[in-house]
């Protein structure tokens, strides 16, 4: 099955072509970052008009780098939720105008769940897994049984991991946004210069905090400003990096030990984050886990990542309404009630 698969969740309109759920025979990802940077944060009002803007030529792209036609794909995809409600309506709106206007079926899928099985585009995995999912609006471990069937095992209770990473570099006068920036400064760092708080660390729980740990960065510019570029900066990102580790490292042990899991699938934006990378590979092979995370590039948000959920609905029966809405909040665990 030829799939066209559009996302406009945030900060990012994409478009893909998938064949089969599994090869990516184009992706295109046109970024807004350089003009939410001058806000230092993502303005949703622009965010859409941008998406209106560019949405048609994206798709297009994608297409003709695809080498089909609109005659040729045989169901659309789209990330229905969460993410910002007049961002999301733009993506939504076009996949079921051209689903319509091609006669071919439609599914509105969850973000998170694009993310997920983004790993998928590389390499399939068997179920269960568990997924750690880390990006600008989510820090959450799932339990992953099949394609609709996800359990929360634990979740940040007030920022995520890349909320944290873009909210230091503000702090330390880095541009929005910052989680790669810190990355590559922390590259000529030392992890252990500076002493930073582990939220949540000995909890017994599975969840996370980061907001203690912003504040602590907060506190430490505040008594010891850094010249960027410079040593102390990289000492402190690479500490602040570790610190994340640590935390995100010893849930995800301890959830693979609690649960009896043998294979984990690391995504989402800050799955890019070489530090996390290293620390998760060293981690899986110390514990004998089968580690899966993605080629950067399918990290990010991009819209093949969702055809891969698309195509198990679609081949299954499960396609969408065209009346379906967008919606801004969706919680994984009501994902089947969709379909039921
Ligand atoms: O998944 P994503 O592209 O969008 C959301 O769904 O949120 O994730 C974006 C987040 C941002 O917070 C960004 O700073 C972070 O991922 N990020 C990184 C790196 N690359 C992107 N964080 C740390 N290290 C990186 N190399
Ligand atoms: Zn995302």
């Amino acid at each position: 099955m030829l799939l066209l698969a559009i996302e406009t969740s945030c900060d990012e309109t994409a478009a893909a072509v998938v064949k089969d759920g599994c090869q990516m025979l184009s992706s295109v990802v046109s970024s807004q970052i350089a003009i939410h940077a001058e806000y230092g944060g993502v303005v949703p009002e622009i965010a859409s008009r941008k998406h209106l803007e560019m949405i048609t030529p994206v798709v297009s792209q994608a297409l003709r780098e695809a080498g089909l036609t609109m005659k040729d794909i045989q169901g659309v995809v789209a990330t229905r939720g969460p993410g910002l409600a007049g961002a999301l309506l733009v993506g939504l709106s076009a996949a079921k105008a051209i689903a319509f206007a091609q006669a071919v079926p439609f599914v509105g899928v969850h973000h998170i769940e694009g993310h997920i099985f983004a790993a998928f585009l590389e390499q399939p995995v068997a179920f269960p897994f568990l997924a750690l999912v880390v990006s600008g609006g989510h820090t959450h471990l799932y339990l992953v049984e099949n394609f609709g069937r996800y359990t929360t095992l634990g979740r940040t209770i007030d920022d995520a991991a890349g909320e944290a990473f873009d909210k230091s570099a503000k702090i330390m006068g880095l541009e929005y946004p910052g989680g790669a920036r810190i990355d590559a400064l922390a590259r000529g760092g030392d992890c252990q210069a500076v002493r930073l708080p582990r939220p949540l660390i000995n909890d017994g729980s599975l969840n996370f905090s980061f907001s203690g740990l912003k504040t602590a960065m907060l506190q430490r510019i505040a008594k010891h400003p850094v010249t960027i570029p410079g040593q102390d900066a990289s000492d402190l990102c690479a500490s602040f990096q570790e610190a994340v580790c640590d935390v995100l490292a010893f849930k995800t042990e301890a959830a693979l030990r609690q649960n009896g899991i043998q294979r984990l699938v690391v995504a989402g934006g800050v799955a890019c984050n070489s530090a996390l990378r290293s620390r998760m590979n060293r981690m899986a092979a110390d514990l004998g886990v089968e580690l899966h995370i993605p080629t950067s590039a399918l990290c990010g948000d991009n819209a093949a990542m969702l055809a891969v959920a698309g195509n198990y609905y679609l081949c299954n029966g499960y396609a969408s309404p065209l009346s379906q809405d967008v919606t801004a909040t969706w919680e994984m665990d009501r994902i089947k009630d969709q379909f039921s």
